[in-house]
């Protein structure tokens, strides 16, 4: 897997195999497939950025056979591929060779390529450009068979005329490959090895495949376009597994994210990262969910965001709603719109409808949270605790200062500042007693100046 290169044409601080599609670095897409065709070991040929790269992917295919060779100077495509000589060591199978850019290939297409080499000492892929231009052509002999790949810079104009291009994918027997490569030199235009060279010096045979599918991640336009591809077979694998998208142009779901049946996805939805959901579900219109668990027939309502939480069974969610780490709500709980909540339990039917902010809390089953209900979790250094006990009601508008505990079916009138426990079933108020003065808007309010036309 060649992932040395810098990716000029990214503009971009980080290493181009790193750059996301689908929620992943563009570099899982081909190694997946090359893992998934029982490549082993695969071996990686890093340079730009090389921790961060083998960081990274290491992370990412955790337990599968990867080892990291390492490109200190690219000096072409030819020296790349020499670089992994050593990592396969002992090895003399068939090696699969695939630039780390190009996430769109897929598995059926590289076992195509087991089939067809056979005993010739390179399959190679390629396919016919509507634009060749920048790619190595494909030059066949009069009988059709593969004579040698030329590069654009070095090519004849007859040859730049050759629609064929060498997608740079290849399946070369190692011991073929190695001794081939040891041959190559710098002499072309661009003064590299490159990995080409090694098509003339033996039998090749080529594998046409699709354009859209060998197409790389050179530019921030092709890793959109590639992104763009991902994306629409992911939601065509979710429909056939029973997923209604309303409209999977605008879907987004990060690659590895279950669906359950039955589920319903609204425009505009983004799936993120470890994100989870069951069956007939419903996301509403504009949600964004990341790493979030959603359980069977929970209903999130348009333009809720939610992080690290998990939503049980029958729940609803929003709209508006922002759920932060630790959110969790049990069987049929009820988070209504500007409702915030951050590590907190709301327990089995309990409701917070309106404007509330929830943090630090433990809130039983059958609660009522009212409008405008705040938990003062953080005292400028500390957060703090605050719990409800099964059944009890919060009245609107009221502030809970924690630590503090509400027992039990208790009750707090509304606008309560609560800076004590309230034992179960008692009333908790703290305004006193209401004062209305007779007439004091005649006689004392503040007159309105009479106005001038
Ligand atoms: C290469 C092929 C060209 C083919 C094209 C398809 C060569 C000489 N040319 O050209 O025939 O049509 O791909 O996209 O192979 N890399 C390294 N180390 C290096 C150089 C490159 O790891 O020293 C990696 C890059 O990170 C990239 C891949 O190899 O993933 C391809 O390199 P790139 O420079 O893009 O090759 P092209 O000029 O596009
Ligand atoms: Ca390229």
């Amino acid at each position: 897997m060649l992932a040395a290169g810098k990716g000029t044409r990214m503009k971009s601080e980080k290493a181009k195999v790193l750059h996301q599609a689908a929620g992943r670095p563009i570099a899982f897409f081909p190694i997946r497939a090359a893992l998934a065709l029982d490549a082993s070991p695969v071996v990686v040929v890093i340079g730009h950025q090389a921790e961060t790269v083998q960081e990274e992917l290491s992370r990412l295919f955790a337990g599968a056979p990867l080892r990291f060779a390492l490109q200190a100077e690219q000096l072409g495509t030819g020296h790349a591929v020499r670089c992994a000589e050593e990592a396969l060591r002992g090895f003399d199978g068939s090696v699969l060779i695939l630039a780390a850019d190009v996430p769109l290939i897929r598995a059926e297409t590289l076992q195509k390529l087991v089939s067809a080499r056979q005993d010739a000492d390179v399959a190679l892929l390629t396919c016919r450009a509507k634009d060749p231009k920048g790619y190595g052509r494909v030059v066949r002999r009069e009988d059709g068979s593969v004579a040698r790949i030329v590069e654009e810079k070095d090519a004849s104009a007859q040859e730049r005329g050759i629609s064929e291009i060498n997608a740079s994918i290849y399946l070369a027997d190692a011991r073929f490959l190695f001794s081939a490569l040891r041959a190559v030199d710098r002499s072309n235009a661009q003064g590299e090895y490159y990995l080409t060279d090694i098509v003339a010096r033996g039998r090749a045979v080529a594998v046409e495949a699709e354009e859209s599918e060998v197409s790389g991640v050179n530019d921030r336009a092709q890793l959109a376009r590639s992104a763009a591809q991902l994306r629409e077979r992911r939601n065509a694998q979710l429909m056939k597994d029973g997923v209604t998208l309303v409209d999977p142009a605008v879907t987004y779901v990060d690659e590895g994210i279950e669906v359950g049946a039955d589920s319903v996805l609204e425009p505009m939805v983004s799936l993120r990262g470890k994100t989870k959901v069951g069956r007939n579900v419903r996301i509403g219109q504009g949600c964004v969910i990341v790493d979030s668990e959603i359980a069977d027939g929970a209903e999130i309502l348009p333009y809720t965001h939610m992080t690290e939480s998990r939503i049980g069974p029958g729940a609803v969610v929003g709209p508006f709603a922002r759920l932060r780490p630790g959110a969790q709500l049990a069987e049929r709980a009820k988070v209504g719109n500007f409702v915030e909540l951050k590590k907190t339990l709301l327990g089995k039917g309990s409701k917070a409808s309106h404007l509330s902010y929830l943090g630090d809390a433990v809130i039983g089953e059958g609660c009522n949270v009212g409008a405008g209900t705040i938990t003062c979790n953080y005292d400028g250094k500390n957060k703090l605790a605050t719990t409800i006990e099964d059944g009890a009601f919060i009245g609107s508008d009221s502030q809970l200062v924690a630590p503090v505990k509400i027992g039990k079916n208790a009750y707090v009138g509304s606008g309560t500042t609560v800076r004590e426990d309230v034992p179960p079933g008692a009333l908790a108020v703290s305004a006193g007693k209401q004062r209305n003065i007779e007439g004091w808007v005649e006689k004392k309010a503040p007159r309105k100046a009479p106005k001038k036309d």
